[in-house]
């Protein structure tokens, strides 16, 4: 099967290559992202292979059509960037890699609670510049604290086990509790008592209309004074101008993200020698007690090994006209 393979990065062409030793399907290696004005670039392929911050809205996916590509590989578990009503209208077929290493995202998100808790980035800088003091430094025991995790799914239960191994006492909130973490002791309760009670409030759900903006001014208030926010699931879960806010007020301690609203005009791009227009992420990045990341946490070897192989075996089940199990659900 031919694959353009679009939004490609050196590490996605080292992985996916390995992965498709046995398949051999014909991957062609492309940098530029999915979007209208790209999606020619499909011209006599039978498939895209899509990521994270890639465009299969309407127009795209009309345009690949007249390509005449019938496949979609996602090489990513979330799907929000795709039109899945047009795909289906369309006859595509849309397949994601909806597990791979959760421990690499949930062992990022505790990474963002202690480095912004013990204040690590400020300490590196300091130490470097031989500056030893540790006014400003000071952190809190995890232990005995609680942390507020939203959506308890394959990511969400990995944390709370990490976070129970701290100590920690746990609240969850999910429509569908994870019978691991009832186990595991998670209390789960309705989202107000969560956020009145959390010490720590992260976010592991998928982004749906239902979900879009959960963390807005009026969640924010509902919070305790001093709480850390972490967001490493996407971006517009959360009100960037809230948390701001929140910030200027001090209701907001911490703020952790490895995803952002407006993160595709960003993320996965050196743009070191350019100047950043985005001002509402120019004025994130001017707080102490932010740490951002640029949607790193799924970016370990195990977790590349697992979206390569799930991504070519999915490509391989297209070319056979089976399932893989891992197709879309596109009504
Ligand atoms: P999952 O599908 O296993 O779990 C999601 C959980 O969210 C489910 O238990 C579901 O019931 C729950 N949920 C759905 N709607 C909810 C709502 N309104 N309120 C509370 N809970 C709700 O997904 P998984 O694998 O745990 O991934 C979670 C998210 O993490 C993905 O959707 C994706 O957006 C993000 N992610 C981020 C990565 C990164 O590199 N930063 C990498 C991989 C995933």
């Amino acid at each position: 099967m031919r694959v353009a393979v679009y939004s490609s990065h050196p590490y996605d062409e080292t992985y996916l290559s390995r992965a498709n030793e046995a398949a051999g399907h014909d991957l062609v290696f492309l940098e530029s992202r999915l979007k209208p004005r790209t999606a020619k670039l499909a011209d006599g392929f039978d498939a895209v292979c899509a990521f994270v911050n890639d465009d299969l809205s309407e127009p795209v996916l009309e345009a690949l059509n007249g390509l005449g590509i019938r496949h979609i590989a996602l090489r990513s578990a979330g799907f929000n960037h795709v039109d899945l009503e047009m795909a289906g209208r369309l006859g595509f077929t849309v397949a994601r890699v909806p597990a791979y290493s959760p421990h690499a995202v949930a062992e990022h998100t505790v990474a963002l609670m202690l480095a912004l808790n013990r204040q690590i980035h400020k300490a590196y800088t300091r130490v470097r510049d031989g500056n030893f003091a540790l006014d400003g430094l000071l952190g809190f025991d995890l232990h005995g604290r609680t942390v507020g995790v939203i959506g308890t799914g394959t990511i969400g239960q990995r944390v709370a086990v990490i976070m129970a191994g701290f100590g920690c006492r746990i609240l969850a909130y999910d429509p569908y509790p994870n019978p691991l973490c009832v186990d595991l002791g998670v209390d789960y309760v309705e989202l107000p008592a969560l956020f009145a009670e959390s010490d720590i409030v992260t976010l592991h759900t998928p982004l749906t209309p239902e979900t879009h903006h959960l963390i807005d001014a009026d969640t924010v208030a509902l919070m305790k004074d001093g709480v850390m926010i972490i967001n490493t699931s996407r971006g517009a879960l959360v009100d960037t101008q809230a948390v701001i806010d929140g910030l200027k007020s001090r209701k907001v301690g911490y703020l952790g993200l490895d995803v952002y609203e407006e993160e595709g005009d960003l993320f996965f791009e050196n743009l070191s020698d350019r100047i950043i227009t985005d001002d509402v992420f120019s004025r994130l990045l001017t707080f102490p007690n932010v740490i951002i990341t640029g949607h790193q946490a799924f970016f370990t070897a195990e977790a590349l090994t697992g979206i390569a192989e799930t991504t070519i075996a999915n490509l391989t089940a297209f070319d056979n006209g089976f399932a893989s199990g891992n197709e879309l659900d596109l009504g």
